[in-house]
């Protein structure tokens, strides 16, 4: 005969164990979803060697949110820490990041992807056009798109960051010189403005290297 505090144990963790899984579970939809835009690279790089031989993407990173930073965004914009309110509001949790060689490669490869009826739009910030104050550029997608699972299709969202070689150059050593916690505001200022200096130079070489390619494909 059990204990009825042996009973409300059971019963919690069947609960707990139940809520571990489904966040695992929404966990490896994110990593499907991952799969599937990855390839979906992958096959217009292919595309694009075949009929212009050459490569127009460099390198395509994938990263799933860790769930610390999951519960610090939720937390941050005062929102409910539950399964539910991360998949309502958080539309990061999946990114991909493709490196294109030339300027006009990124929106080819977006305009491309985005043509794709199986991908949809929910939000495009082009920092590209619009650059950031402190001069980061970059186009960001918000898409959704399905995945296949034994027994449904689900819908999943995804963040997609394009970004040349001298876009993902500036950003990766700003964020490394941004953290660097021990700086005193003075040269934090100081290094904002040599920064966005950088920054500039970036965007003219992306431009003049775009020139001397020219526009055909
Ligand atoms: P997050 O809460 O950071 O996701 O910002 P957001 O929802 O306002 O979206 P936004 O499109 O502005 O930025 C999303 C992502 O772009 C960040 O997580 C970074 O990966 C990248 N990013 C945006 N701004 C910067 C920047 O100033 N420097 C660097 N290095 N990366 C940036
Ligand atoms: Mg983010």
């Amino acid at each position: 005969m059990k204990t009825t505090e042996e009973i409300f144990k059971n019963a919690l963790d069947k609960e707990v164990e139940e809520q571990l899984f489904a966040i695992r579970q929404s966990m490896s939809y994110y990593r499907c979803a991952l799969m599937e835009v990855e390839t979906k690279f992958k096959v217009l790089n292919e595309q694009f060697s075949l009929y212009y031989d050459r490569n127009p993407i460099e390198s395509i990173s994938t990263r799933i949110k860790s769930e610390e930073s999951i519960l610090r965004k939720l937390k941050s914009r005062n929102l409910p820490l539950t399964l539910k309110s991360m998949e309502d509001h958080i539309f990061d949790i999946a990114g991909v990041r493709v490196i294109g060689s030339f300027l006009e490669d990124i929106y080819d490869l977006a305009n491309y992807f985005l043509k794709q009826d199986d991908v949809h739009l929910i939000e495009t910030k082009d920092y590209i056009q619009n650059p950031k104050p402190n001069g980061y550029r970059s186009l960001h997608l918000i898409v959704e798109i399905p995945i296949f699972l034994s027994n449904e299709k689900k819908w999943i969202k995804v963040e997609v960051q394009f970004r040349t070689i001298a876009m993902n150059f500036w950003a990766s050593l700003e964020h490394k010189l941004r953290y660097k916690k021990e700086l005193s505001n003075e040269r934090l200022a100081e290094i904002d403005s040599e920064l966005f200096e950088c920054a500039k130079l970036c965007s003219t070489l992306d431009q003049k290297m775009q020139n001397i390619k020219g526009s055909k494909k």
